[in-house]
């Protein structure tokens, strides 16, 4: 399974690379906006502190205008994917960038059929939000599994990329499911390695250790 942090914040990227468990990055227009930062200078900086697909978004809303950005945006780094929002325009542009050699991320995506859609033509990743589905009484990781069961009935090759992650419960059921990426924020990333036992076991270790270790 892939991590990827879904963040814009350098020092949160940095960190998460640290661990050497750090696969990619997504942004967003309102991840972006926290920075207050220029958008291509961020993206070209963490670029060159991650090995993986970064995702940059388009703000077009027409598939000429999101060709244009994609294009733009392309030339800043090979592991730049356009992230297009999940309509007919959107489609029409992954389709594009497809046939062109280009890593899409079809994103905002809450139904098992525009994943479909979006496999069809070609995205590299599919982006379903689990957390915004559970904040309308939806359970967001029914529409992980069944994306995941339709994409293997037909043996496509678009990658399910989890996001809108709000706890390890939701990394943990992506895991069970198979869903190919989990893209979460840094937080969710950090809380995943702990366990009060382990704590609890480490400071057992040195107490007992403390005792032992300066008899000859
Ligand atoms: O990856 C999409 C994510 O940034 C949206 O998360 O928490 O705003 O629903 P959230």
């Amino acid at each position: 399974m892939k991590f990827f942090l879904d963040t814009a914040n350098i020092d949160e990227i940095k960190l998460a690379a640290a661990t050497g468990l750090l696969d990619g990055v997504t942004t967003n227009p309102s991840l972006v906006a926290k920075e207050k930062r220029n958008f291509r200078a961020a993206l070209k900086e963490i670029c060159g502190i991650v090995n993986g697909p970064i995702s940059a978004e388009v703000v077009s809303l027409d598939t000429k205008g999101m060709l244009k950005e994609a294009k733009d945006l392309a030339k800043i780094h090979e592991n730049i994917t356009i992230k297009l929002p999940m309509t007919w325009d959107g489609l029409k542009a992954c389709r594009e960038l497809y046939q062109e050699g280009v890593k899409t991320n079809l994103t905002l995506v809450f139904s098992p059929m525009q994943a479909l859609l979006a496999a069809k033509a070609g995205a590299t990743f599919v982006s379903p939000f689990v957390g915004r589905l559970d904040d309308v009484s939806t359970t967001g990781m029914d529409l992980i599994e069944q994306i995941v069961t339709i994409y293997e009935n037909y043996g496509y090759s678009t990658e399910v990329l989890v996001a809108s992650v709000r706890s390890p419960i939701h990394v943990l059921d992506a895991a069970l499911i198979g869903a190919h990426v989990v893209t979460m924020p840094w937080g969710i990333f950090q809380q995943l390695v702990k366990h009060p036992l382990t704590d609890i076991g480490i400071d057992r270790f040195l107490k007992d250790w403390d005792k032992v270790k300066n008899l000859k």
